[in-house]
């Protein structure tokens, strides 16, 4: 039988991950209510089909100096036309959960400014934006947890058939544990299976995994006795405030042997080690194989 209960709409716009993690859990907590969802990153979705929508939720970052990430670029372009009306969305229901960082001036600027170009275009906020901030000890979560806690009850309000038993149903975990979001396949270097991880891929993870290898200062020391060239730290300058959490540092550095070439523009990687003898335990308290390759790809869910 045909499923005609409303699905709830859930659109990200991320640069660096958050806000589809953020939205990610706004979904499975709709769903552990009992709504389906769709959830889509803002650059899958129609903008044009914005006035058909009866509620849409939108999480979405903001990048640059106050920018908005590079999903959302045209769906942004195409909400500032002019031509579209002050009714051109009435009737659509709307929230808006921002992440940013109090430390910047234009503060989650892109949830604030869609926010309100929503609501100039007819739409109707059915609860206050929430705004996540880097700088909170809990970071974004700490705002995402109330605000979706008035986004459940709003929504059972304006529609109760989204959550059938009630807003304060919860479906037992056990019964939404489905795919895995990262899939990880182990390769045993001798036992290699030929189904999954075709030679060529294998060759293909063996030179990666070299060349990671070749830059780790931890392996480097083994290997030889000294690194192929010096550099010394002339400049260490915090840009960051002090009491603001963060510490973002400008460092200068200066050749001291001449085997090091490069050209402007140029990226210097400052590759962090691990302690090499809690890896060591770590593998063995977990029963790994130290040489086994593995490999991480992310299987779909929605
Ligand atoms: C390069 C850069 C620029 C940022 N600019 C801003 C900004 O102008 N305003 C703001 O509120 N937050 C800013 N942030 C903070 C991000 O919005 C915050 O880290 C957010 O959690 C990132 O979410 P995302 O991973 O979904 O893109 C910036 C972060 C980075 C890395």
């Amino acid at each position: 039988m045909e499923d005609r209960r409303p699905k709830l709409v859930i659109l990200y716009a991320t640069q660096t991950g958050n806000a589809l993690d953020a939205a990610e859990r706004v979904a499975r907590e709709a769903e552990r209510r009992g709504c389906p969802v769709m959830l889509l990153s803002i650059d899958e979705y129609d903008v044009s089909s914005l006035p058909h929508e009866g509620t849409i939720i939108f999480v979405v970052s903001t990048t640059g100096q106050g920018d908005t990430p590079d999903s959302m670029k045209v769906f942004w372009k195409f909400l500032l036309q002019r031509n579209l009306s002050k009714h051109w969305l009435e009737g659509v229901c709307y929230a808006v959960f921002g992440l940013g960082d109090s430390g910047y001036q234009k503060y989650n600027f892109v949830s604030k400014k869609l926010d309100k170009r929503l609501s100039d275009l007819g739409a109707m906020a059915i609860v206050e934006k929430g705004l996540g901030d880097d700088q909170h000890p809990s970071g974004y979560e700490a705002a995402l947890d109330p605000w979706m806690s008035s986004l459940w009850i709003m929504l059972n309000q304006i529609n109760d058939k989204f959550f059938p038993q009630g807003p304060d149903f919860l479906i037992p975990d056990m019964k939404l544990i489905d795919q895995p979001k990262i899939h990880i396949t182990y390769h045993s270097v001798d036992k290699v299976d030929s189904q999954s991880s075709p030679n060529s891929d294998l060759k293909w993870i063996e030179m990666q995994i070299e060349r990671a290898r070749s830059m780790s200062p931890g392996k480097f020391t083994h290997d030889k006795t000294t690194p192929n060239c010096f550099l010394k730290l002339i400049q260490n300058q915090q840009l960051t405030r002090a009491e603001c959490g963060k510490d973002v540092r400008h460092f200068e550095f200066e050749i001291v042997s001449s085997t090091i070439e490069y050209k402007v523009g140029d990226i210097l990687e400052v590759l962090p080690s691990q302690n090499q003898a809690a890896v060591d335990s770590f593998i063995q308290r977990c029963n790994l194989d130290p040489d086994a390759f593995i490999t991480v790809s992310s299987s779909l869910v929605y």
